[in-house]
Protein backbone atom coordinates (compact mmCIF):
# COMPACT_ATOMS: atom_id res chain seq x y z
CA UNK A 1 0.00 0.00 0.00
CA UNK A 2 1.90 3.47 -0.64
CA UNK A 3 1.62 6.27 1.96
CA UNK A 4 -1.21 8.02 -0.03
CA UNK A 5 -3.59 5.20 -0.09
CA UNK A 6 -3.73 5.34 3.72
CA UNK A 7 -5.52 8.78 3.58
CA UNK A 8 -8.56 9.62 1.63
CA UNK A 9 -7.61 11.09 -1.36
CA UNK A 10 -7.70 14.98 -1.92
CA UNK A 11 -5.99 17.67 -4.04
CA UNK A 12 -4.80 20.97 -3.16
CA UNK A 13 -2.58 23.11 -5.84
CA UNK A 14 -2.08 26.58 -5.44
CA UNK A 15 -0.68 29.98 -7.47
CA UNK A 16 0.94 33.27 -6.46
CA UNK A 17 -0.95 36.08 -7.22
CA UNK A 18 2.08 38.21 -8.68
CA UNK A 19 1.33 39.70 -12.48
CA UNK A 20 -0.64 38.11 -15.08
CA UNK A 21 -0.85 34.12 -15.01
CA UNK A 22 0.95 32.74 -18.34
CA UNK A 23 0.64 29.96 -20.27
CA UNK A 24 3.28 27.97 -18.33
CA UNK A 25 0.87 28.54 -15.31
CA UNK A 26 -2.27 26.61 -17.71
CA UNK A 27 -0.51 23.85 -19.02
CA UNK A 28 1.62 23.16 -16.51
CA UNK A 29 -0.97 23.34 -13.90
CA UNK A 30 -4.36 24.91 -14.43
CA UNK A 31 -5.44 22.94 -16.99
CA UNK A 32 -4.83 19.23 -15.45
CA UNK A 33 -6.75 20.65 -12.11
CA UNK A 34 -10.23 21.19 -14.18
CA UNK A 35 -9.38 17.55 -15.47
CA UNK A 36 -8.75 16.08 -11.51
CA UNK A 37 -12.09 17.73 -10.58
CA UNK A 38 -14.16 14.69 -12.06
CA UNK A 39 -11.64 12.27 -10.00
CA UNK A 40 -10.93 13.58 -6.93
CA UNK A 41 -12.43 16.22 -4.01
CA UNK A 42 -10.26 19.59 -4.80
CA UNK A 43 -8.74 22.27 -3.11
CA UNK A 44 -7.06 25.54 -5.20
CA UNK A 45 -6.06 28.23 -3.20
CA UNK A 46 -4.72 31.61 -4.39
CA UNK A 47 -1.98 32.08 -2.15
CA UNK A 48 -1.57 35.62 -1.64
CA UNK A 49 0.70 35.42 1.40
CA UNK A 50 3.36 33.75 -0.59
CA UNK A 51 3.07 36.83 -2.81
CA UNK A 52 4.68 39.10 -0.45
CA UNK A 53 7.41 37.37 0.67
CA UNK A 54 8.48 39.66 -2.61
CA UNK A 55 7.73 43.50 -2.58
CA UNK A 56 4.47 43.85 -3.24
CA UNK A 57 2.21 46.79 -3.62
CA UNK A 58 -1.35 46.44 -1.61
CA UNK A 59 -3.72 47.62 -4.48
CA UNK A 60 -2.17 45.53 -7.17
CA UNK A 61 -2.54 42.64 -4.92
CA UNK A 62 -5.97 42.58 -4.39
CA UNK A 63 -6.15 42.82 -8.04
CA UNK A 64 -4.15 39.80 -8.72
CA UNK A 65 -5.59 37.72 -6.53
CA UNK A 66 -9.46 38.30 -8.04
CA UNK A 67 -8.03 37.95 -11.52
CA UNK A 68 -6.30 34.35 -10.87
CA UNK A 69 -9.26 33.39 -9.21
CA UNK A 70 -11.41 34.94 -12.10
CA UNK A 71 -8.71 32.57 -14.45
CA UNK A 72 -9.28 29.59 -12.21
CA UNK A 73 -12.95 29.95 -12.43
CA UNK A 74 -12.48 30.93 -16.36
CA UNK A 75 -10.36 27.74 -17.37
CA UNK A 76 -12.83 25.21 -15.97
CA UNK A 77 -12.38 25.10 -11.78
CA UNK A 78 -15.81 24.63 -10.87
CA UNK A 79 -16.28 26.66 -7.13
CA UNK A 80 -19.61 24.96 -6.60
CA UNK A 81 -17.64 21.55 -6.58
CA UNK A 82 -14.09 22.47 -5.35
CA UNK A 83 -13.22 24.53 -2.79
CA UNK A 84 -11.49 27.66 -4.44
CA UNK A 85 -10.36 30.88 -1.56
CA UNK A 86 -7.29 32.91 -1.17
CA UNK A 87 -4.93 31.68 1.58
CA UNK A 88 -4.89 34.31 3.78
CA UNK A 89 -8.58 34.10 4.95
CA UNK A 90 -8.13 30.78 6.48
CA UNK A 91 -5.61 31.58 9.50
CA UNK A 92 -4.62 27.42 9.61
CA UNK A 93 -1.59 27.91 6.82
CA UNK A 94 0.13 30.66 9.34
CA UNK A 95 -0.22 28.64 12.23
CA UNK A 96 1.12 25.31 10.56
CA UNK A 97 4.20 26.81 8.59
CA UNK A 98 4.90 28.38 12.10
CA UNK A 99 5.20 24.61 13.48
CA UNK A 100 6.37 23.17 10.12
CA UNK A 101 9.50 26.45 10.79
CA UNK A 102 10.57 24.31 13.79
CA UNK A 103 10.47 21.15 12.38
CA UNK A 104 12.31 21.68 8.82
CA UNK A 105 15.71 21.67 9.21
CA UNK A 106 17.98 24.93 7.61
CA UNK A 107 20.13 23.40 5.70
CA UNK A 108 17.22 21.47 4.29
CA UNK A 109 15.96 25.63 2.67
CA UNK A 110 19.52 26.24 2.09
CA UNK A 111 19.41 23.38 -0.73
CA UNK A 112 16.41 24.81 -2.43
CA UNK A 113 17.15 25.93 -5.83
CA UNK A 114 14.34 28.80 -6.09
CA UNK A 115 15.05 30.71 -3.13
CA UNK A 116 18.30 30.93 -4.75
CA UNK A 117 17.20 31.76 -8.64
CA UNK A 118 14.88 34.38 -6.77
CA UNK A 119 17.55 36.14 -4.33
CA UNK A 120 19.77 35.96 -6.78
CA UNK A 121 23.38 38.11 -5.45
CA UNK A 122 21.96 39.96 -3.27
CA UNK A 123 20.93 37.43 -0.77
CA UNK A 124 21.68 39.20 2.51
CA UNK A 125 18.48 41.61 1.15
CA UNK A 126 16.20 39.03 0.33
CA UNK A 127 12.88 38.65 3.07
CA UNK A 128 13.06 35.92 5.52
CA UNK A 129 9.51 35.00 4.58
CA UNK A 130 11.38 34.26 0.96
CA UNK A 131 13.73 31.16 2.76
CA UNK A 132 10.74 29.91 4.92
CA UNK A 133 8.44 30.04 2.12
CA UNK A 134 8.49 26.12 1.14
CA UNK A 135 7.70 25.37 4.67
CA UNK A 136 4.36 27.67 4.08
CA UNK A 137 3.88 25.90 1.29
CA UNK A 138 3.93 22.76 3.04
CA UNK A 139 1.44 23.94 5.43
CA UNK A 140 -1.22 24.57 2.67
CA UNK A 141 -0.94 21.55 1.32
CA UNK A 142 -0.96 19.65 5.13
CA UNK A 143 -3.15 22.03 6.55
CA UNK A 144 -6.07 19.50 4.81
CA UNK A 145 -3.56 16.66 4.67
CA UNK A 146 -4.03 16.65 0.69
CA UNK A 147 -2.39 13.25 -0.83
CA UNK A 148 -2.09 14.59 -4.47
CA UNK A 149 -0.67 18.12 -5.77
CA UNK A 150 -1.05 18.93 -9.65
CA UNK A 151 1.76 21.59 -10.13
CA UNK A 152 4.58 22.06 -12.96
CA UNK A 153 8.10 20.81 -13.21
CA UNK A 154 9.53 23.37 -11.10
CA UNK A 155 7.69 23.09 -7.92
CA UNK A 156 9.11 19.42 -7.35
CA UNK A 157 11.98 20.33 -4.98
CA UNK A 158 9.55 22.10 -2.99
CA UNK A 159 6.97 18.91 -3.17
CA UNK A 160 9.93 16.64 -1.76
CA UNK A 161 10.44 19.14 1.31
CA UNK A 162 6.88 18.99 2.00
CA UNK A 163 7.13 14.86 2.12
CA UNK A 164 10.18 15.44 4.35
CA UNK A 165 8.15 17.80 6.44
CA UNK A 166 5.70 15.40 6.78
CA UNK A 167 7.80 12.19 8.06
CA UNK A 168 9.75 14.47 9.96
CA UNK A 169 6.32 16.16 11.94
CA UNK A 170 5.01 12.26 12.09
CA UNK A 171 8.43 10.58 13.67
CA UNK A 172 9.17 13.60 15.92
CA UNK A 173 5.77 13.55 17.50
CA UNK A 174 5.15 9.72 17.73
CA UNK A 175 1.97 9.95 14.93
CA UNK A 176 2.76 7.68 12.07
CA UNK A 177 0.77 8.37 9.17
CA UNK A 178 -0.71 11.50 10.74
CA UNK A 179 0.01 13.21 7.86
CA UNK A 180 0.33 11.82 4.18
CA UNK A 181 3.49 12.21 1.98
CA UNK A 182 1.66 13.99 -0.72
CA UNK A 183 2.25 12.80 -3.72
CA UNK A 184 3.42 15.08 -6.77
CA UNK A 185 0.71 15.36 -10.23
CA UNK A 186 3.57 16.46 -12.92
CA UNK A 187 1.66 15.14 -16.21
CA UNK A 188 1.71 16.06 -19.80
CA UNK A 189 3.95 17.74 -22.26
CA UNK A 190 3.09 21.11 -21.07
CA UNK A 191 4.91 21.00 -17.40
CA UNK A 192 7.85 22.72 -18.17
CA UNK A 193 6.93 25.21 -20.76
CA UNK A 194 9.83 27.16 -21.77
CA UNK A 195 10.38 31.06 -22.45
CA UNK A 196 9.47 31.81 -26.27
CA UNK A 197 12.46 33.61 -26.34
CA UNK A 198 14.80 31.42 -24.98
CA UNK A 199 14.47 27.49 -24.92
CA UNK A 200 16.95 26.86 -22.29
CA UNK A 201 14.53 29.30 -19.76
CA UNK A 202 11.64 28.91 -18.01
CA UNK A 203 8.74 31.09 -18.82
CA UNK A 204 8.14 32.86 -16.38
CA UNK A 205 6.00 36.30 -14.76
CA UNK A 206 8.93 37.59 -14.39
CA UNK A 207 11.02 38.23 -17.48
CA UNK A 208 11.77 41.34 -18.64
CA UNK A 209 10.31 40.79 -22.25
CA UNK A 210 6.50 40.25 -22.55
CA UNK A 211 7.67 38.36 -25.74
CA UNK A 212 9.06 35.82 -23.84
CA UNK A 213 5.48 34.56 -22.57
CA UNK A 214 1.61 34.60 -23.46
CA UNK A 215 -0.36 35.76 -21.09
CA UNK A 216 -3.65 34.78 -20.26
CA UNK A 217 -5.23 38.25 -20.83
CA UNK A 218 -3.14 38.78 -24.17
CA UNK A 219 -5.76 39.40 -27.34
CA UNK A 220 -5.76 37.53 -30.14
CA UNK A 221 -3.09 39.92 -32.27
CA UNK A 222 -0.81 39.96 -29.08
CA UNK A 223 -1.09 35.76 -29.06
CA UNK A 224 -0.52 34.95 -32.58
CA UNK A 225 2.31 37.96 -33.22
CA UNK A 226 4.00 36.37 -30.04
CA UNK A 227 4.11 32.66 -31.88
CA UNK A 228 5.35 34.18 -35.01
CA UNK A 229 7.89 35.85 -33.13
CA UNK A 230 9.22 32.71 -31.18
CA UNK A 231 12.73 31.80 -31.75
CA UNK A 232 13.38 29.39 -33.55
CA UNK A 233 16.57 27.51 -35.35
CA UNK A 234 16.32 27.44 -39.32
CA UNK A 235 16.23 23.80 -39.74
CA UNK A 236 12.68 22.25 -40.74
CA UNK A 237 10.80 19.89 -38.08
CA UNK A 238 12.27 16.69 -37.45
CA UNK A 239 9.91 13.42 -38.12
CA UNK A 240 10.63 12.19 -35.02
CA UNK A 241 11.57 13.34 -31.04
CA UNK A 242 14.82 12.00 -31.09
CA UNK A 243 15.51 14.39 -33.83
CA UNK A 244 14.36 17.31 -31.37
CA UNK A 245 17.31 16.68 -29.32
CA UNK A 246 19.79 20.00 -28.66
CA UNK A 247 16.86 22.27 -30.45
CA UNK A 248 15.20 23.23 -27.30
CA UNK A 249 13.06 25.91 -28.94
CA UNK A 250 11.76 23.68 -31.72
CA UNK A 251 10.70 20.67 -29.29
CA UNK A 252 9.36 23.86 -26.58
CA UNK A 253 6.73 25.04 -29.25
CA UNK A 254 6.20 20.92 -30.13
CA UNK A 255 5.26 20.24 -26.55
CA UNK A 256 3.03 23.93 -26.02
CA UNK A 257 1.46 22.69 -29.69
CA UNK A 258 0.77 18.96 -28.43
CA UNK A 259 -0.62 20.01 -24.60
CA UNK A 260 -3.19 22.85 -25.84
CA UNK A 261 -4.50 20.24 -28.46
CA UNK A 262 -4.44 17.45 -25.73
CA UNK A 263 -2.32 15.60 -28.10
CA UNK A 264 0.71 13.57 -27.76
CA UNK A 265 4.08 15.64 -28.97
CA UNK A 266 4.49 12.16 -31.37
CA UNK A 267 1.27 12.89 -32.85
CA UNK A 268 2.19 15.96 -33.50
CA UNK A 269 5.83 15.43 -34.85
CA UNK A 270 4.23 12.73 -36.80
CA UNK A 271 1.71 15.38 -38.59
CA UNK A 272 4.50 17.98 -39.28
CA UNK A 273 7.25 16.21 -40.25
CA UNK A 274 9.88 18.13 -42.41
CA UNK A 275 7.57 21.43 -42.30
CA UNK A 276 8.68 24.96 -41.99
CA UNK A 277 8.84 26.89 -39.11
CA UNK A 278 6.29 29.48 -40.72
CA UNK A 279 4.06 26.51 -41.85
CA UNK A 280 4.24 25.18 -37.80
CA UNK A 281 3.77 28.78 -36.13
CA UNK A 282 0.90 29.52 -38.23
CA UNK A 283 -0.97 26.55 -37.41
CA UNK A 284 0.59 26.87 -33.67
CA UNK A 285 -0.78 30.54 -33.19
CA UNK A 286 -4.25 29.46 -34.62
CA UNK A 287 -4.46 26.74 -31.95
CA UNK A 288 -3.15 29.25 -28.79
CA UNK A 289 -6.12 31.69 -29.90
CA UNK A 290 -8.72 29.32 -30.12
CA UNK A 291 -8.07 28.04 -26.83
CA UNK A 292 -6.83 31.32 -25.28
CA UNK A 293 -8.90 34.03 -26.20
CA UNK A 294 -12.75 32.31 -24.83
CA UNK A 295 -10.61 31.84 -21.18
CA UNK A 296 -9.76 35.69 -21.46
CA UNK A 297 -13.19 37.25 -22.47
CA UNK A 298 -14.52 34.52 -19.58
CA UNK A 299 -12.01 36.46 -17.19
CA UNK A 300 -13.28 39.83 -18.09
CA UNK A 301 -16.92 39.21 -17.50
CA UNK A 302 -16.32 37.32 -14.17
CA UNK A 303 -14.15 40.62 -13.41
CA UNK A 304 -16.54 42.87 -14.02
CA UNK A 305 -18.46 41.41 -11.18
CA UNK A 306 -15.42 41.96 -8.39
CA UNK A 307 -18.23 41.48 -5.76
CA UNK A 308 -18.69 37.80 -6.75
CA UNK A 309 -15.68 37.01 -7.35
CA UNK A 310 -15.20 38.04 -3.44
CA UNK A 311 -18.13 35.94 -2.34
CA UNK A 312 -17.05 33.19 -3.86
CA UNK A 313 -13.82 33.32 -1.70
CA UNK A 314 -15.13 33.82 1.14
CA UNK A 315 -17.36 30.75 0.86
CA UNK A 316 -14.49 28.52 0.03
CA UNK A 317 -12.53 30.23 2.62
CA UNK A 318 -15.48 29.01 5.20
CA UNK A 319 -15.16 25.14 3.83
CA UNK A 320 -11.57 25.16 3.69
CA UNK A 321 -11.26 25.94 7.45
CA UNK A 322 -13.95 23.36 8.34
CA UNK A 323 -11.68 20.93 6.86
CA UNK A 324 -8.67 22.60 8.53
CA UNK A 325 -9.90 23.23 11.50
CA UNK A 326 -9.90 19.40 13.00
CA UNK A 327 -6.44 18.56 11.53
CA UNK A 328 -5.09 21.47 13.87
CA UNK A 329 -6.83 20.65 16.78
CA UNK A 330 -4.45 17.29 16.61
CA UNK A 331 -1.56 19.18 15.37
CA UNK A 332 -1.69 21.38 18.45
CA UNK A 333 -2.07 18.49 21.12
CA UNK A 334 0.44 16.68 19.29
CA UNK A 335 3.20 19.38 19.50
CA UNK A 336 1.52 19.79 23.22
CA UNK A 337 -0.01 23.17 23.02
CA UNK A 338 -2.47 23.45 25.77
CA UNK A 339 -6.25 24.91 25.50
P1 LIG B 1 3.63 29.65 -9.16
O1 LIG B 1 2.64 30.67 -8.75
O2 LIG B 1 5.01 30.11 -9.51
O3 LIG B 1 3.09 28.83 -10.38
C1 LIG B 1 1.79 28.25 -10.37
C2 LIG B 1 1.83 26.90 -11.07
O4 LIG B 1 2.28 27.05 -12.42
C3 LIG B 1 3.36 26.16 -12.67
N1 LIG B 1 4.30 26.78 -13.61
C4 LIG B 1 4.71 26.22 -14.74
N2 LIG B 1 4.41 25.04 -15.31
C5 LIG B 1 4.97 24.77 -16.51
N3 LIG B 1 5.83 25.62 -17.15
C6 LIG B 1 6.16 26.81 -16.60
N4 LIG B 1 6.97 27.64 -17.26
C7 LIG B 1 5.58 27.16 -15.34
N5 LIG B 1 5.67 28.25 -14.54
C8 LIG B 1 4.88 27.99 -13.48
C9 LIG B 1 4.00 25.93 -11.31
O5 LIG B 1 4.73 24.72 -11.28
C10 LIG B 1 2.79 25.91 -10.41
O6 LIG B 1 2.20 24.63 -10.41
N6 LIG B 1 4.99 27.62 -4.81
C11 LIG B 1 3.97 27.63 -5.83
C12 LIG B 1 2.60 28.01 -5.31
C13 LIG B 1 2.14 27.24 -4.13
C14 LIG B 1 1.67 25.89 -4.15
C15 LIG B 1 1.31 25.61 -2.81
C16 LIG B 1 1.51 24.94 -5.15
C17 LIG B 1 2.07 27.68 -2.85
N7 LIG B 1 1.57 26.71 -2.07
C18 LIG B 1 0.80 24.33 -2.42
C19 LIG B 1 1.01 23.68 -4.78
C20 LIG B 1 0.67 23.41 -3.46
C21 LIG B 1 4.35 28.67 -6.88
O7 LIG B 1 5.07 29.60 -6.63
O8 LIG B 1 3.73 28.50 -8.07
Amino acid sequence: MTDTAKHTPLVFSGMQPTNTLHLGNYLGALKNWVKLQERMPCIYCVVDMHAITVESDSKALAQATREVTAAYIAAGVDPKRSILFNQSQVAAHAELAWVFNCVARLGWLNRMTQFKDKAGKNRENASVGLFVYPNLMAADILAYRATHVPVGEDQKQHLELARDIAQKFNNDFNAPDFFPLPEPFIVGPGTRVMSLRDGTKKMSKSDESDYSRINLTDDADTIAQKVRKARTDPNPLPDTLEGLAGRPEAENLINIYAALADHTPETVIGEYAGAQFSVFKNALADLAVAKLTPLAQEMRTLLSDPAEIDRILKNGAERASAIAAPVMAEVRRLVGFVG
